[in-house]
Formats: structure tokens, sequence, C-alpha cells
């Protein structure tokens, strides 16, 4: 254990989990369609479906939940969530919401001012491109090379391909860009990094042709410990000052507090001083949201939020949360599952087309892991790969996604390494058998967002 920083907490609240019979887990399994998402939470054993509002709270938070004011227009509670986020992003305008998508509701069509303009980030979470898509907007994704090479030994996998946003901007025209959002950590590829160097050069290039940049923040803290370990001249400054330089080079904060806010729900609208901005998200949040001093969250949500927000940023708590992902990719590798390397900040990503190369793609074999995951061990995982993507709007095939991903998401504080152990064993036992296994087909398929709800059968 050397080689890994422990849980710098202590225990004093329990929730018990338990493991149903093999019996039992193949007869919900398929009840459930083989479809993990469509399973009772108490019939997994550990849920590593997503890190997002599935964190534990710290004795703080649950104290400052009976300070909360429930008052509709200008509760006590907003003004100390306001002031905690001015004091993390040095930004003018804070607009609570209940969750990120709900920020991304408000604030993106004031962006999208015209139908057919772009959008561009490293790469965009599923809601975010939704919501380009629903304010009339297109979402192009501009990561860098290295991401998806997963064996290559690179600090910050979540950057930028800067090359290809000037050639984009010139391709598209810069009048056509409605913003670039800076995605922190980069989600969909691995939660892997944004160096502080990239942001700088993609808010320069921003600057230079008038686009206004986002940040997509979930995950801003991690992203901050990341720089403090990778990045050149970053190693004495505290994650406090350098989140402040990540939040200096963008003019609005998106953030789904789900995740590093610490909270079970809760996201957050912050503007750097633009107005006029400021003033069309109010307009927008009312009839969305709810009253623009509490956009849908009740006055204890906000309360936890503003005292989860500081502790996100706690260093000896940072050092755990990302050294307790490397701690599952290291036994996943020793035990030759091949992942995506160096691990990034919220979750393994396993590479399941290297594990069952035998199965299409078109028949899920990331999926088909998730699957056998649940049988073995009772694990749920989550299917990041050609299910997720869909299929082609105007062709109607499926599309392939550049990796069959399965994403072990770790929640924040809740499990301990002793889970992790039991996790790499059984993944590692279904991979020794991913040569034989067989693909999915589909039983039920919805015309959008098909992975949450879509019913499979194995074939024969
Ligand atoms: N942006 C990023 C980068 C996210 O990871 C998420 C959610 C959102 C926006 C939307 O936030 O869920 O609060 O509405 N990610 C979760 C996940 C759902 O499992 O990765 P939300």
């Amino acid at each position: 254990m050397k080689n890994y920083s422990l849980p710098p907490f202590k225990i004093k609240m329990v929730e018990p989990i338990k493991l149903i019979s093999k019996a039992e887990r193949e007869k919900k399994l398929e009840q459930a369609g083989f479809n993990p998402f469509r399973l009772k939470s108490e019939d997994v054993f550990i849920d590593l479906l997503t890190d997002s509002g599935t964190g534990a709270m710290s004795h703080f938070q649950w104290g400052a939940l009976m300070m909360g004011d429930e008052a509709y227009a200008g509760s006590r509670s907003f003004y100390r969530l306001e002031a905690a986020v001015k004091e993390i992003t040095g930004y003018k305008y804070v607009i609570p919401a209940h969750q990120g998508r709900g920020a991304e509701q408000v604030a993106l069509p004031n962006l999208i001012k015209r139908p057919g303009m772009y959008v561009i980030s490293n790469i965009h979470f599923d809601t975010t491109r939704a919501h380009v898509e629903l304010a009339g907007g297109r979402a192009i994704d501009c990561v860098c090379k290295e991401c998806f090479d997963l064996e290559l030994d690179y600090p910050f996998k979540g950057n930028f391909d800067l090359l290809k946003l000037k050639e984009i901007i010139a391709d598209k025209k810069k009048e056509n860009i409605a913003a670039i959002i800076m995605t922190i950590t980069n989600n969909s590829a691995g939660g892997q990094p944004v160096s502080l160097e990239n942001m700088r050069e993609v808010n320069k290039i921003a600057r230079e042709n008038g686009i206004p940049v986002v940040i997509d923040g979930a995950r801003y803290a991690e992203n901050a410990y990341f720089i403090k370990l990778r990045e050149k001249g970053y190693e004495n400054k505290s994650v406090k000052d350098i989140a402040r330089e990540q939040f200096d080079l963008a003019d609005l904060f998106l953030m789904s507090s789900k995740k590093d806010g610490l909270v079970n729900i809760g996201g957050l609208i912050a503007i750097k001083d633009n107005e006029e901005m400021f003033r069309a998200c109010q307009v927008r949040v009312i009839p969305m949201e709810g009253f623009p001093t509490y956009g849908g969250l009740s006055g204890r949500d906000m309360d936890a939020l503003a005292v989860g927000l500081k502790e996100a940023l706690e260093e000896d708590y940072l050092q755990y949360r990302l050294d307790e992902i490397r701690y599952l990719g290291d036994k996943l590798r020793a035990g030759g599952v091949p992942i995506q390397y160096p691990t990034g900040g919220h979750a393994v990503f396993v590479d399941c087309g290297a594990i069952c190369p035998q199965i299409p793609f078109n028949q899920f074999p990331a999926q088909v892991i998730c699957n056998e995951l649940y049988l073995e061990g009772g694990i749920r995982a989550v299917e990041i790969g050609s299910l997720l993507l869909g299929r082609d709007p105007d062709t109607h095939e499926n599309l392939r996604a550049d990796k069959e991903f399965l994403r072990l998401t770790i929640p924040r504080r809740t499990y301990t390494l002793e889970h992790l152990n039991y996790v790499a064993e059984c993944l590692i036992e279904v991979s020794k058998r991913g040569p034989k296994l067989k693909g999915l087909e589909f039983v039920y398929e919805s015309p959008i967002l098909r992975h949450f709800t879509a019913e499979f059968k194995p074939i024969k």
C-alpha cells in the first residue's frame, strides 16, 4: 500500500449492501433484458454505474443541511453558496440549477444564437451534446490523437488538438462558432485531464476569433490535482490556485455538482462578468429550473453544496481520490485486463474490444462484459461504446465507437479498497472467458438514448 495514499476519513455511518446468489443474479439480469440500467439497485452489490450523485457526504455537510433556509426568494442558503462559488471561481454571477443538464438547458441556448451554429469541445458529454442540438446547434469534438492510444503514457489525454481546433474555426468561419467548451476532466474518454498550457492556448485561439469559452467543470477539482501532479511549474501551487487559473481562462462555468460538488443533487451556472449573459440566464432559469436564487434546489441542498465544493479541493482528499482509481487500474493491468492507461480521475475504462475481439461492434462487446461482470460478482458498470453512440440519424446504421469501453466509475468516499480488490478479481475472471463470449441483439431499441432502456437477448 506504500504507493497509494489512504482515505483521509473514517466511517461513522454505513449503508448495508447485499450480494444476492448467482441464480438470482441470472434471473434478475434476464428480467432486466440483459441491460444493467434496468436492474434495481437492491439487486446490485457494488454499483459502479456512475460517480454522479452517488458519493458520501461528510458530517460537515450533513450538519450544514440543518442550516437550510427554505425561502423561495433570496434564501440565506443561496448567499452562502454564492459566496463559496465566487471565492473558488472569481466569477461575478452565480445561478444554481438542479443538476448539470439543468445548467446546460438554461445557458447553452443563450450562446447558440442561430440554428446551425457550431459548438466545439474536446469531447461533449452526452447531455451537453443533446442540449447543443436541442438549441439548433451542431456539436464538434476536437480531442488530441493521444486520447485513444490506450497504452501511451501521456499526461494530458483530455487535451484539445489545437491544430484541428484552428482548422475547424477556419473551415466553419468564426462567426458561426457559438462557443468552445473545455470539458475538464474529459469524462467521455476516460476522465482524462486537460493541461493549463492547453487551456491557455484554447483561450488564446478563442480570444483571437471572438468566441466565448465555457468550462464544463463537473470534475474541475480532479483536473486541477492532475495539473499539480503532472504539469511542470505547478508542483508547489495549491489546488485552489490552480483551479482559479482554470477559471480565469473561461467566461462561463457550467457544473454538474453531483461530482466535484460532493453532493447527491445540484448544478451551477457561474458567469465571469458578462451582465447581458447573466440576465439572459436569469430569464431562462425561472420557467425551467426555478427562481434564480434556488434553481431547482432546496435551501439545504445549496448549503450542502457550499460545503462540498470546498471539501473537494482539499489536497489529501484529491490525492486519495486519484489514487483509488489508479489502484484499481494497476490491479486490473497486473491481471492482464486491457485498460486505458494512465487512469483518469473518476473511473477505469476497460478496453472490451480487446477482451472479446470476436464480438462485432454492433453486438456490443462492452455490454456483454458488463453483463458478465454482474453475473460474476453482482457488480454494475456501464457501457461507453457503440451502444451508447447510437445510430446515424440519416442512414439509421449503427455507428462504430473508437473504442468499446466498459466504465468502472468510482463514487466518491463510498467504497473501500477491499471492494476494489473484489471488483478487480471478478473482472480478471470475466476477461479470461472473453474470447468465448457471444454478442447481444436488440429485443427493444428506443429511437434516442437507447442504452438506458434497451432490451436484448444473447446471440446463441
Ligand atoms: N457534463 C459532464 C462532463 C458530465 O459528466 C455530466 C454527467 C454532465 C455534464 C451532466 O450532468 O448528470 O448532473 O445532469 N455525467 C454523469 C456520468 C451522468 O455518469 O458521467 P448531470
